[in-house]
Formats: C-alpha cells, structure tokens, sequence
C-alpha cells in the first residue's frame, strides 16, 4: 500500500519526544521543552501589524510562482548589504519554508543514485529529503575530539563522480559550530555545487563569523528562512538562492506543486527585513545570555561539551556516562524529570550518547531544568 520511497523515511525523534511529552502534559505533567528548535519568543509586532495591513489591502491572490517580486528584491538588497553579494531577483525563490524548498531543490537536482555529502552529525532531515528524491546520502563524518568540525580534506575524500551536492550547515544544528571562514572557501573550491543552509544566520554569538557561501562561489545554493532570527516559524516562508541555470526549471515545479506562497506572509516578511532589525538585536541578545548560563550549568553539572556553540540555539553535550542509548536517556529524562531533550542519535551515528538541549526557552526555565536534571543524576 504505502510506496517504498515512504516507508525509507525514518521518524523525525524531536517529533516524537515532543509528542510524548505532550502527552504527558495532557495528564497533568509540567514538561520543560528542551527538544524544539523553535524560538519561544512572538515575532516582532512590525511583522505581524504587517501582515494584517497586508490582509486588509487585499494581498490575498496568487503571487508570482518565484515569490512576490518586492520581497525577491528586499532578499537581494538583503544579501547585499549584509555579505557584500550581488543576487538577482529571479534567482530567489521563495517557499511556504525552507523544508519545501529543500524538497524542490533536491528533487530537481537528483537522478537515482546521486550522491549528496552530508555531515554527520547534521540536521536529522536532510538525508530523508536525498533519499525521497531518489539519491543517496553520503556519510562525512565528523568527530568529538576536534569539536565536530566539517574537515574539507575529509569532504575531498567523498567526492565520486556521482556527487551532485555537498551541503554544508552553519550555524550548524545540532553542535552550534560556525565554520571557520577558511574551511569554507576550500569546500567551495572541491567542485560539486554547493548547498549552504543558511536558516540560523542572524544567531551568531562572540566573534563567529557569519559568511555567506556566495562570498566564496557562484555554484552555491542558499537555503534561508524566517523561522529562526526572525521568531517566524508558525508563519511558513523560506527561499532558495540558486545559480541562475536552476531557477527556470525548479519554476517550472513551482507553478506545478506551490503555485504561490500565501501573499500576505510574502508582505510580512518585506517587513521583517525592513522594520525587525531591532527586535532580531533583542532576541538575539537573550539568546546569548541564554547559551552561556547554559553552559555553565551543563559543565558544572559534569557534562563533555566538545565544542562551544556559537551559533544557533543548541547545545550538544557528551551525556555517555548516564547512558549510551541516547533515544532510551532522553525519554527516561522525559518519564523521569520532566525534561524534554533531543537524542543525539537523531543526528547521525556520531552523536549517539549525546543529547541536544535547546535554549530557545526563558532563563527561569533552564535554571528549572537543571535542577531537574541535577536532581535526576543524584538518583540513577
Ligand atoms: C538546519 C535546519 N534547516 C532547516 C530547517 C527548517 O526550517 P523551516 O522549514 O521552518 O524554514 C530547520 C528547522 O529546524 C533546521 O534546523
């Protein structure tokens, strides 16, 4: 009944914890969320005064299959200003999110057997929308003793004449690592298009350098969004970067699948690009303060970090010495302490014993979780 390209895709374990967890809530359990990778803060009232002016002036039709023409142009002004690039309008393509975007794009670029290099540990999706399309995830793996970090010369190694795409992440979920600017430029240099997920630019801490991978090559493919800095995941809107050879056939699969995104979302986020700079620099700040008594709570409680997250709004930690079986820890911590964690097996073989801890949640409830937490380590 169910065809064989859906029975390849694993269950997304976020998911899975998170709906446990509600669960539980709906017997009367108090859950700190730790699992989600989803800002807890309302996106900024420009935004949402927007959308409705948006609304009640009528920008309820179909728009432009590529995206609304305005918000095309303000991405580009965007990536102007911001990394000193020069795009143009019809090579953005925006989408109801970054997860159809990355659906479209790796549909239009893979033939069976294609080969795309993926990090593991990475984002726990990517290889299912490679296999959905037909292509076949590539391991470089990557390791706790030199912090997760993706080692071009091991990437190079990969390489076949079957690679179609190397896709690289930073800030990277889950290890919050920047990659270096240098580590960057050589990736570019390796040949295969490159794909660059770009969704957590915006929540860079300390003295990580945000770059843009159209700073190092013209065959690239950017991923953004609006979900992360801009706190606007409920609404629906990413886009893709793409060369400019790719943007008329992935339309063609646009008027086909998408017709349009919903127009007045497409006005919100010409918004967010123009009035939000103040309340991104507000969230962004709390972020950090976040992460750093993250930190120090995680390493005062014992836990391995192998890399300082500088991006993002993750921690990753070394939690093997409670359990090995990642999925089995995080869902005893959720029966047991009323914490909700991502398993680090969700990310790839790499990151099993580990644990993904998300502080996109208010300071009162990191310090609750670590309470619980150091509580449930004196009872095991
Ligand atoms: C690395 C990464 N890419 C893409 C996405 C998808 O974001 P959206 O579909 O909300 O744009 C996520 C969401 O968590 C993510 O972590």
């Amino acid at each position: 009944m169910i065809a064989q390209r859906v029975r390849g895709i694993t269950p997304f374990l976020a998911m899975e914890v998170l709906e446990r967890a509600q669960k539980l809530e709906r017997e009367g359990a108090s859950i700190i969320h730790l699992e989600l990778g989803e800002p807890d803060f309302d996106t900024p009232a420009c935004v949402r005064d927007a959308a409705v002016s948006a609304l009640h002036a009528g920008w309820t039709h179909y728009t432009h299959s590529l995206g609304d023409v305005d918000l095309r142009e303000a991405i580009c002004g965007f990536y102007r200003r911001r990394y000193g690039v020069t795009v143009q309008p019809e090579q953005v393509l925006v989408f109801p999110g970054s997860s159809p975007a990355m659906m479209m794009l790796f549909s239009a670029l893979l033939d069976p057997g294609d080969e795309v290099i993926l990090s593991n540990p990475g984002y726990a999706c990517y290889p299912n929308f490679v296999r959905y399309a037909g292509g076949v995830p590539v391991w470089a793996l990557t390791h706790e003793e030199d912090g997760f970090q993706f080692r071009p010369e091991d990437v190079a190694g990969k390489v076949t004449p079957q690679t179609r795409a190397i896709l690289v992440n930073s800030p990277c979920n889950p290890t919050g690592i920047v990659l270096e600017p240098e580590r960057m430029r050589t990736l570019a240099g390796l040949g295969p298009l490159i794909i660059s997920d770009e969704i957590y630019h915006g929540l860079t801490y300390g003295d990580a350098e945000e770059h843009c991978i159209l700073e190092y090559t013209d065959n690239a493919v950017v991923i953004g969004g609006f979900s992360k800095a801009f706190a606007m995941t409920g609404w629906r809107l990413g886009y893709l970067i793409v060369p400019p050879s790719l943007s008329r056939p992935m339309q063609a699969l646009m008027q086909n699948f998408f017709l349009s995104t919903n127009s007045a979302v497409q006005r919100a986020g010409i918004a967010a690009l123009s009035c939000a700079e103040a309340d991104v620099e507000r969230m962004h700040a709390i972020y950090d303060e976040r992460r750093r008594f993250l930190l120090g709570e995680l390493k005062r409680l014992g836990f391995r970090i192998p890399v300082e997250p500088m991006g993002a709004f993750y921690v990753l930690i070394n939690a093997r010495h409670l359990d090995t079986n990642s999925l089995r820890l995080a869902f005893d911590l959720l029966e047991k302490a009323h914490i909700g964690v991502t398993p680090g097996i969700d990310f790839g073989t790499q990151t099993e014993g580990f644990l993904r801890l998300s502080y996109a949640n208010s300071l009162e409830n990191l310090a609750e979780a670590m309470r619980r937490l150091e509580a449930y380590m004196a009872r095991i």
